[in-house]
């Protein structure tokens, strides 16, 4: 039966089968975390944000949500089905038996959070303190689709204790430099110990059958194990991109773009001996055009490479940031519409264009692409 507007359904299988129904992220009480030892690791050492917390400016909050907003228009006006989470209270403290910390996050990046797999819809352990209650913001509508979907099905993975055991303090030294961290995200050593599962939503890559899980910061292998008996008919594959000092969120690293094509960045390319199942099947995998910028905006987590955070709607068709020339470029030559959207005063609020959505429902079945 086709997609209805009419009718709430859940179900997406893949990052590029044409997208009808989306949720859309808001900067609504936006908060920069107090220190905790997972974000510390994140943040980059030379970040104007080191050694600030608190409310995000009042001005630029407005500024992302005229984006977020406009955003949402562009996607309604294509015909696509947007909803927008409710900001709970941010400045709230998160405190559990385990540990405690002085505010939250945000309702901002969805992608980091929720991971849809067909008709399911899966709240991620995270592996920030600041982010454990973060699902809060997205339970409305969680609870709408539930009602209104009798196959959906919600699911939460199991919540984490985050106690110290889960770092390591090698980590949370000031001063690391890119050069040890690039030997240490070689060695696959993290800042995130294996204690117990670690995923954030955003590691994972859906590719019908098989989901390829990004390990690194906030991703562990007992994470990547957790999510491989949970989806007993997938193949997880986990994946790691050397070349990144600060790996969280597979999404500016690696970008599908439609049955056969992915985008690579070119400072985070895939190992040699990762590329198996692609080379095998016949898959491309292409570097990303360069950033248009050379430094991220003001109180940003990302890289530069969000340029690549890419959303596509359809196989044919592909949202880029308005600023991003270069990326659009590379698009167009791959043969994509290019759909230009302005969210660059957003970035700061946790991501591009991919991680400020979560699917509800694409068209397509759950295909196996790499026989
Ligand atoms: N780690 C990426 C970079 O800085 C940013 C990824 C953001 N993705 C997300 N889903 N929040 O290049």
């Amino acid at each position: 039966m086709a997609w209805s507007p009419d009718k709430t359904e859940v179900k997406s299988w893949n990052e590029w089968d044409t997208l009808r129904h989306v949720i859309v992220g808001r900067a609504d009480d936006c908060h920069i975390p107090p220190e905790e030892p997972a974000l510390d690791a994140k943040v980059p050492e030379d970040s104007d944000m080191r050694g600030q917390w608190g409310r995000r400016p009042q001005e630029t909050i407005d500024r992302a949500n005229e984006l977020l907003d406009n955003f949402a228009d562009q996607l309604r006006k294509r015909d696509i089905k947007v909803d927008r989470p409710v900001s709970i209270d941010h400045a709230q403290p998160v405190t559990t038996p385990d540990f405690h910390t002085d505010s939250q996050f945000g309702c901002m990046p969805p992608r980091d959070v929720l991971l849809t797999v067909g008709r399911e819809m899966l709240e991620a352990t995270m592996s920030y303190r600041c982010r454990w209650f973060e699902y809060l913001n997205y339970r409305p509508l969680l609870k709408q689709y539930w009602e209104e979907d009798p196959r959906f099905r919600h699911e939460a993975a199991p919540k984490p204790r985050l106690t110290d055991a889960d770092y390591h303090p090698d980590y949370l030294s000031e001063k690391i430099g890119d050069a040890k961290r690039l030997e240490w995200a070689a060695e696959k050593f993290f800042v995130t110990t294996e204690e117990e599962p670690l995923f954030d939503a955003a590691d994972v890559l859906r590719f019908g059958k098989d989901l390829v899980v990004q390990h690194g910061f906030t991703t562990n292998l007992k994470g990547i194990e957790w999510l491989r008996r949970h989806f007993p008919d997938h193949r997880v594959h986990t994946v790691n991109f050397p070349g990144d000092p600060y790996p969280i969120h597979i999404d500016a690293t690696f970008t599908p773009l439609r049955p056969g094509l992915i985008v690579n960045n070119p400072q985070r390319r895939l190992p040699e001996d990762q590329r198996e199942m692609f080379n095998k099947n016949g898959w491309d995998i292409v570097d990303a055009a360069q950033p248009a910028h050379n430094t991220p905006p003001p109180l940003c987590y990302s890289s530069t490479w969000l340029s690549m955070n890419v959303l596509v709607l359809d196989p044919k068709t592909v949202c880029v940031e308005k600023s991003e020339v270069y990326q659009a470029e590379q698009m167009d030559k791959l043969g994509m519409e290019v759909v230009e959207v302005e969210l660059r005063d957003a970035y700061a609020f946790g991501g591009g264009l991919h991680c400020c959505t979560a699917d509800v429902y694409r068209d397509g079945d759950c295909e196996d692409y790499f026989p």
